[in-house]
């Protein structure tokens, strides 16, 4: 969080505020991270994706000062993690991948507490709280104990925590996992205006799409290791080729649809239940759109649509990756 002290340096936009250098993590024989290393300029929206198991929260435990490395170190603002872990906590805020709120208080004494404990002022701290419980959609909900909220409220709300004090740096692990729709598409417009407002955000999350929608860059995790970084469009780029989408009439053959266009590239089709959609990377001029029509036509299974388009990164995820727990 962001009591400012007046004496930190401020650094330049488009210095690196957070950086990682070769950092490595053990937990006995497990190899979490490995020599794992990340740039992020200031005013960033970075994206760190990869498997379950990966190493994300790893990383994100490093640099938020909940973990020291077994070798290599991490900086924030300049700050080195390991030994001026207090200064680094001063200027992070830090929404974990399971909430860490207290169900016995309100949502709004909860947000006040933390407030408090980054020595805002009592009304400053209610104010930080009204904004941020207005912000998440919890006014409503704000004077009655945790332990009767929803899941998605208490994620909501522990996000808010993250936010009290307006910290310089966010640091988001899986911020919208269990959140509905609606909610995550408010919470990425809230998360798009603090970015204007200058602060950074180091994100995880399981949904590519929303890396899409919010992150500069991106740094892909695979078993331990840092295996590719850039732009979303970058890393479409890097796996070259197409995205080969289509939508059944009837949602019961989207499966049947799957099967068959599966025969055609040598990709796994991403299957979106739920719009009876469903993607495949294929090489660009390889004819599977006419393949596809074929196949689907012999087995009478009509479709709504059937197009080619540049690659998801959901398909960039799972050509890097190896996939896997
Ligand atoms: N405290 C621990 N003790 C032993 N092994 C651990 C510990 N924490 C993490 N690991 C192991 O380290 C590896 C990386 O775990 P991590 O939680 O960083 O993955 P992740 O990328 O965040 O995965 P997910 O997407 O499931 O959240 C995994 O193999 C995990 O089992
Ligand atoms: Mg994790």
């Amino acid at each position: 969080m962001a009591a400012q002290n007046p004496s930190f340096e401020s650094l330049a936009s488009g210095d690196a505020i957070i950086e990682a250098r070769n950092v490595s993590v053990n937990f006995g024989d497990v190899h979490a991270l490995i020599d794992a290393s990340l740039t992020v300029p200031e005013g960033q929206v970075r994206g760190l994706l990869g498997p379950n198991g990966a190493g994300k929260t790893t990383l994100v435990n490093v640099i938020s000062t909940l973990l020291s490395p077994t070798s290599g170190t991490a900086l924030v603002n300049g700050f080195d993690v390991t030994k001026q872990g207090k200064q680094v906590r001063s200027i992070i805020g830090l929404a974990g991948q399971y909430a860490a709120v207290d169900n016995l208080l309100t949502g709004r004494e909860n947000l006040e507490i933390v407030g408090s404990l980054y020595q805002l002022s009592r009304s400053e701290a209610k104010a930080q709280a009204n904004d941020v419980l207005e912000r998440l959609s919890l006014t409503e909900a704000a004077d009655r104990p945790v332990k009767t909220y929803s899941g998605g409220m208490r994620r909501r709300l522990d996000l808010g925590a993250s936010l009290v004090g307006r910290p310089k740096v966010l640091i988001l692990d899986e911020p919208t996992t269990g959140l509905d729709p609606r909610i995550r598409i408010e919470l990425w417009d809230f998360l798009k205006d603090l970015v204007t407002e200058g602060t950074t955000v180091l994100l995880t999350t399981q949904y590519l799409e929303e890396a899409d929608a919010l992150a500069d860059e991106i740094t892909l995790i695979d078993s331990g290791r840092v295996i590719a970084e850039g732009t979303p469009s970058a890393l479409k780029e890097k796996i070259g080729g197409s995205s080969l989408v289509l939508a059944t009439r009837n949602s019961a053959e989207i499966a049947e649809a799957a099967r068959l266009v599966a025969a055609i590239g040598n990709a796994e089709p991403v299957i979106d239940e739920d719009k009876a959609s469903l993607s495949m990377h294929v090489d660009s001029d390889s004819g599977a759109i006419v393949q596809a029509a074929q196949a689907l036509d012999s087995a009478g299974i009509a479709v709504s649509e059937l197009a080619l388009q540049s690659p998801s990164l959901d398909e960039v995820f799972l050509r890097l990756t190896k996939g896997g727990n």
